[in-house]
């Protein structure tokens, strides 16, 4: 084949390899989104956010999601109970994510965090 076509096989290589890629299911991995958490919390504190629920205690920080291993509905924290609440079906789970009754297959996924310092200013990092 003439030289001026290997573009060409490449090209055909490539829309070939994507719906193989597809088919298979493979995915590049993704970056992970990173969260600040711009306050101090205090031993024995939480913060609640969007996707998380921030605790701190003596081993220090972790980041617990609020999205229920069930159907996906936001978890609550109760503090009375200190466990995590799904407000569908009833779900608890410990503030370590582990689960404890109701329809939820599965504990719940923590996040690295790592703490904030110097000229950051006090707060945490959540790599979601
Ligand atoms: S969605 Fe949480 S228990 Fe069903």
């Amino acid at each position: 084949m003439a030289r001026g076509y290997l573009w060409l096989q490449w090209l055909a290589g490539a829309l070939l390899l994507y719906p193989v890629m597809k088919f298979i299911d493979f995915s590049p991995p993704k970056k992970p989104r990173l969260v600040k958490v711009l306050k101090e919390v205090a031993i024995n504190g939480f913060v609640v956010e969007h996707d998380f629920i921030l605790f701190v205690d003596q081993d220090g920080p972790r980041a617990i999601s609020r999205k229920c291993t069930h159907l996906g509905c936001r978890l609550n924290y109760q503090t009375r109970e200190n466990v995590l609440l799904c407000p569908c079906h009833q779900s608890r789970f410990t503030t370590g994510g582990r689960r404890i009754s109701g329809p939820a297959p599965k504990d719940l996924p923590s996040y690295p965090v790592t703490k904030m310092s110097g000229n950051e200013g006090p707060g945490y990092v959540v790599s979601l």
